[in-house]
């Protein structure tokens, strides 16, 4: 049997070995790996998060690969039914209808396709599709929604077994899973063997940038492999025959782009988008150590305060609790090394955690219902991505007097706003 955890040693885009050794925010348990309390172990493993950049290409990466069937044959993510999410899930039906000019009856396969949701979107308009999604769990419930679901790690070999029983893809799809993967050669070498020569790869993962510049520490955990750049992912793609001609930002976890990319000698012209965002990662010292040393700094101060925040009010005697179980949730605290003595509980609404413990702090998650006959002086929002939405459907907690707590960029505090005065 394997290791469970490799040093990555060379820079899986470029293959070089120069990096630039960031931070490391110490050793902590997988993200997702929520406990039974009836059975519950007396230690955790517990593996470091280190962060380097390598020199040549500037991925951002983790030293510390952990073997992926530990982390996606059976994953308790399923992709979320928010009001933001399926918006932005039908933003991407258009966005890649109008580029790839998909028409009916032509092939979308997804890869990390989770519970089918965003491909279900496109066999309404009438494509055919196919998700590979590692998660056994999670393709038994796409197959059963209708959604064709293979239980697998897609690369080369799901690539080319797809294209030879259901020919061409017009349209290959990753959404939030690019960052998860290690062999991305492999993936990419998969893509293109189904890829149709006018077809386009389209990938969404959280924006480098936007993770440095709102310091997003707490979404760097062992499921994120790698944190990219455009700059990165031309290079990458670069060597795989694709050019990039196109991206959109979008404001999903935190902040991401969806790269559209074509093969080399296809049709498709490049946008203005792709330079723009070129030049923009270069003036923001992308290219620099600086900015990922500046970064690390920042992160490990917000680290401080956000403990200092919540101890205070906690040795105050005022309840805390954390919104949501997300993976950065658990990761951020765990940096913060905030327990059940300061946070009480999460309230997340996945099914799949509620009764369990967090990883690492054995903070209890609990569903919303059970939440709401508990509830605290302050949620810690720890689904900080979906700050908006949350805040307008808990205006009833914030009007009795509840606040939340912010953690990104800066811990700040939300309360109701002042109710206007009556003449
Ligand atoms: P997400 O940000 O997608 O997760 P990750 O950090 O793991 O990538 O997950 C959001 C989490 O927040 C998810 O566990 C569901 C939970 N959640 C709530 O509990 N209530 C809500 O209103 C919303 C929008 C999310
Ligand atoms: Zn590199």
């Amino acid at each position: 049997m394997q290791d469970i955890v490799r040093r990555l040693d060379t820079c899986r885009v470029c293959g070089r070995d120069d990096w630039l050794e960031v931070t490391s925010f110490g050793s902590v348990p997988l993200a997702n790996g929520f406990l039974d309390p009836a059975d519950l172990p007396a230690e955790e493993p517990a593996y470091p998060v280190d962060v380097i950049v390598c020199r040549n290409c500037r991925l951002m990466a983790i030293r510390h690969v952990i073997r992926p069937d530990v982390l996606f044959r059976h994953y308790v993510y399923v992709t979320s039914e928010s009001d933001q999410m399926t918006a932005h899930m039908r933003r991407i039906v258009g966005w890649c209808t109008r580029r790839a000019g998909l028409a009916p009856g032509e092939l979308v396969v997804e890869l990390g396709s989770n519970v089918g949701l965003q491909l279900a979107l496109f066999q309404e308009q009438g494509q055919r599709v196919v998700g590979v999604d590692p998660a056994e769990n999670l393709a038994e419930i796409a197959n059963a929604r209708g959604v064709r679901t293979l239980p697998e790690f897609f690369g080369a070999d799901q690539g080319r077994r797809i294209h030879a029983e259901q020919g061409e893809a017009k349209l290959v799809l990753g959404r939030q899973c690019f960052a998860h993967i290690d062999d991305v050669h492999n993936v990419l070498d998969g893509a293109t063997a189904v890829l149709a020569p006018d077809g386009l790869v389209a990938i969404e993962v959280p924006y480098l940038l936007d993770l440095l510049e709102e310091n997003q520490f707490d979404t760097i955990y062992h499921e994120h492999l790698s944190y990219y750049s455009v700059t990165t992912l031309a290079h990458l793609f670069a060597r795989h025959g694709l050019r990039i001609v196109d991206v959109e930002r979008a404001a999903v976890h935190g902040g991401s782009i969806v790269v559209f990319a074509a093969r080399e000698g296809s049709a498709h012209p490049a946008r203005p988008s792709v330079n723009r965002l070129l030049s923009l990662e270069r003036q923001s010292g992308l290219d620099s150590d600086d900015a990922y040393l500046a970064f690390a700094e920042r992160a490990h101060q917000v680290i401080r305060q956000i403990g200092d925040l919540v101890r205070d009010l906690a040795g105050r005697g005022l309840t805390v609790a954390g919104y949501g179980a997300p993976s950065k949730g658990t990761t951020l605290l765990q940096f913060c090394e905030l327990g059940p003595a300061e946070v009480r509980f999460c309230s997340d609404t996945t099914s799949l955690k509620h009764g369990r413990l967090l990883p690492g702090t054995r903070i209890p998650c609990r569903s919303p219902e059970q939440a709401r006959d508990q509830q605290p002086d302050y949620y810690l929002l720890l689904a900080w991505n979906y700050a908006d939405e949350i805040i307008s459907k808990e205006q009833d907690f914030l009007r009795r007097g509840g606040k939340f707590i912010i953690p990104i960029p800066q811990p700040r505090v939300v309360t109701a706003e002042p109710v206007p005065a009556v003449a």
